[in-house]
């Protein structure tokens, strides 16, 4: 019998029994459990096969309750969290002594968001404590953005997909650390840079791979498809490399006219970045199925969201 179920009542029921559920979010599909239940949290860990150095986001059911959560919230934080909540950002904060030391992998900084999914958020509101939820897929692979993808990767290892439909914005939130109350972008994701820049000005992104041991979603390998990713600006060269063999493409909006392509996929037709972003990670978990000998995908405009596609779509490739 599936494990996907529309059913909130029955997901209250096995959070507060301490249990996991995967859930809905704008972004992508998480992990969840109770922050505060130890037998939870292991078993998030255990079943992602995740690391315990790299800590969780918690996810929290309004911008009001952010001071449950953290001690101390710079002017900007504030600025942020008002202009995008419920939304894709992720803000790091000094954390509360209340917050258990396995969330945050022993640093004295949590991550933490409002998620803007109405399932979720009513979820939320039904529930005594805030949700840890990592991503729903096993660590490094590709993240899921439906209800089908989360059960492909975790069968009957979890007893329920709560299910809210295919994520909208379809890559993971950003996450913003900040250093002496000033903000910095430890990844990028399903907000602008721009967007954020219009909110508290030029903001950094921080070195990658300095990065890596503070927000380890950065880690070079990540989101990443079984089969060999390439991405280029210039998708006909490194066809004609690979003549011969069985190829796939991911292009932005146009067809390739070229019969040594297996098969081939838009991001968006119509040149849509957004549109882009919420297709990504299933346009990759589709070809991933398909057998093929290489994926290779074209680099998106290096704005906006295109960014941080061509964040997701590097880490693909290593
Ligand atoms: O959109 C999202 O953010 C999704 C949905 C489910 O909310 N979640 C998600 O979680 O992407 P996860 O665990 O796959 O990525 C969380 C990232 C990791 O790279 C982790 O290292 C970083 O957040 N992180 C968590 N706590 C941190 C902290 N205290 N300092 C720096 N980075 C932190
Ligand atoms: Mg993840």
């Amino acid at each position: 019998m599936s494990i996907i179920s529309k059913d909130i009542s029955k997901a209250v029921a096995l959070l507060n029994a301490e249990e996991i559920v995967a859930i809905p979010t704008e972004t992508v599909y998480g992990l969840a459990g109770n922050i505060y239940s130890e037998k939870a949290i292991a078993s998030i860990f255990e079943t992602k096969k995740r690391p315990f150095f790299n800590p969780l986001i918690v996810h929290i059911p309004s911008t009001e309750y952010l001071s449950n959560i953290v001690d101390h919230i710079p002017e900007k934080a504030k600025r942020l969290a008002n202009a995008f909540w419920p939304g894709p950002i992720t803000l790091v904060l000094k954390k509360k002594i209340t917050i258990p030391d396995v969330i945050t992998a022993g640093k004295d900084t949590v991550a933490v968001r409002v998620p803007n999914h109405p399932i979720t958020l009513e979820l939320l509101n039904q529930l005594d404590f805030p949700l840890a939820a990592p991503s729903a897929n096993p660590f490094s692979s590709i993240s899921p953005t439906t209800a089908e993808h989360v059960e492909t990767y975790f069968k009957d290892a979890i007893n329920m997909v709560l299910d809210g439909g295919a994520c909208t914005s379809g890559i993971e939130s950003t996450i913003i650390g900040f250093e002496n109350d000033e903000p910095i972008i430890y990844r990028l994701g399903s907000t602008a840079i721009e967007d954020i820049e219009a909110i508290v000005g030029n903001i950094e992104i921080k070195n990658t791979k300095e990065v890596a041991p503070d927000a380890p979603g950065m880690l070079e390998r990540h989101y990443a498809p079984k089969t060999k990713t390439i991405l280029t600006d210039n998708i006909s060269t490194i066809v004609n490399e690979y003549k011969g063999k069985r190829i796939g493409v991911i292009t932005f909006k146009s067809e390739i006219d070229n019969t040594d392509i297996a098969v081939q996929i838009a991001l968006s037709k119509t040149g849509n970045l957004s549109e882009s972003a919420s297709n990504l990670y299933d346009v990759l978990h589709q070809l991933d199925k398909m057998h093929l000998d290489v994926i290779i995908a074209e680099k998106l405009p290096d704005y906006g969201l295109g960014k941080s596609i061509n964040d997701r779509l590097l880490r693909a490739t290593k």
